[in-house]
């Protein structure tokens, strides 16, 4: 990512919904062999939201959308560039980011999905940040949204008590300033590793719709163990990377919002980066993994709880499916 030019992208309006529905640990134990006990020293999960039946990933992209807008002190009106980061999508096409512009009542401005799984926000405010820059987009809508509740296996214990629904946006805003939002941004992906985590319905295309069913071949398929290793990994290379190419210390960095898949990996970053686990924000114990919309949530709950002030520099890194993974530095406005 180039720093020559004069303008930088901020982050100019925040916003998140999570569906008011509870599911918790004990809940969970009901359905699936499981326990509190398990889930919580294992991943940090207490509870998580879960969509309402006819809820859809667009209507909770465009509560959290229409939040980010008001934040920005702007109308719907003045926003010229609609993304989205999601892997459960209203509907096959089109894209949910149509769906958004047709309920918030934005203008005719391009709308499209990005599908990078847990990485998706991260790679979408690239890709806005980019088109702003380079096509001169003044405001940019982008939005991490997710129903997970509906791609999850309810009878599989080693992915169902992992997952919840949400949504996080932000507006990007264009300024003639050099050096501040958006300072520096990574991204990355590694397709040799795509089967450990993955929908695999698609790729069985010659199965039977009712094998298809049998098998859960329409919901979540994960290999735990080994993408916990590679997620330690990744996040922390990442982290490490991006922190080099910003030319940024450690010590510099005032919040870490990481994806929030497990608190263990979250420790392992910690460690490896020297930063104490009191510089993350962590709010997986209320929410799950929520996939792309995990670090928007966390990133207007920080900014809500005042955590996040001008002139603070935060990390964010992410990793999923793909795999891919994403790290960015921002300097608060
Ligand atoms: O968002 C992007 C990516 N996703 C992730 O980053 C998730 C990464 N992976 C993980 O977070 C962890 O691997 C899990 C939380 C999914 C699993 O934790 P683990 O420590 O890797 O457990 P495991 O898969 O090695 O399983 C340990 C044991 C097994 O029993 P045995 O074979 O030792 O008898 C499992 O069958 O725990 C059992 N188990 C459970 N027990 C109670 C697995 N799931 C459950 C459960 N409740 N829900």
């Amino acid at each position: 990512m180039s720093q020559a030019s004069e303008k930088s992208v901020i982050i100019s309006g925040v916003g998140s919904y999570t569906p008011s529905k509870i599911l918790t640990n004990d809940d969970l134990s009901k359905i699936v062999e499981t326990s509190d006990e398990w889930i919580r020293t294992r991943t940090g999960i207490r509870e998580r939201r879960i969509a309402g039946e006819n809820e859809t990933t667009s209507d909770m992209a465009s509560a959290a959308a229409s939040e980010a807008i008001k934040n920005a002190g702007l109308k719907p009106s003045d926003i010229e560039l609609i993304i989205v980061g999601t892997v459960t999508p209203d509907m096959r096409f089109p894209n949910t980011a149509c769906f958004i512009q047709r309920k918030l009542g934005i203008g005719k401005v391009p709308a499209f999905d990005v599908e990078a799984a847990c990485s998706g926000f991260l790679y979408t405010v690239e890709i806005a940040r980019s088109l702003m820059l380079t096509s001169g987009y003044k405001h940019a809508l982008v939005i991490g949204a997710e129903k997970l509740s509906k791609i999850t296996n309810w009878e599989d214990r080693t992915t169902c008590v992992l997952f919840g629904d949400g949504a996080g946006a932000v507006v990007l805003s264009l300024v003639d300033e050099p050096r501040v939002g958006i300072l520096q941004s990574l991204m990355g992906a590694d397709g040799n590793e795509s089967d450990i985590l993955c929908v695999p319905e698609n790729e069985q295309s010659g199965t039977a719709a009712v094998e298809k069913i049998e098998r859960a071949l329409h919901k979540i398929h994960m290999q735990g163990n080994q993408v916990f290793k590679i997620a330690v990994r990744v996040m922390c290379q990442s982290a490490v990377d991006i922190l080099e190419k910003a030319n940024i210390s450690a010590e510099d960095i005032s919040l870490v919002i990481p994806h929030q898949a497990n608190n263990r990996i979250i420790e392992a970053l910690s460690q490896r980066l020297g930063i104490g686990m009191d510089r993350f924000k962590i709010n997986l114990d209320r929410y799950g993994n929520t996939s792309a919309a995990s670090i928007p949530i966390a990133l207007d709950e920080a900014y809500r709880n005042g955590r996040i002030k001008s002139g603070d520099t935060i990390l964010m890194v992410a990793f999923g499916g793909g795999l891919t993974w994403a790290a960015m530095v921002i300097k608060w406005q």
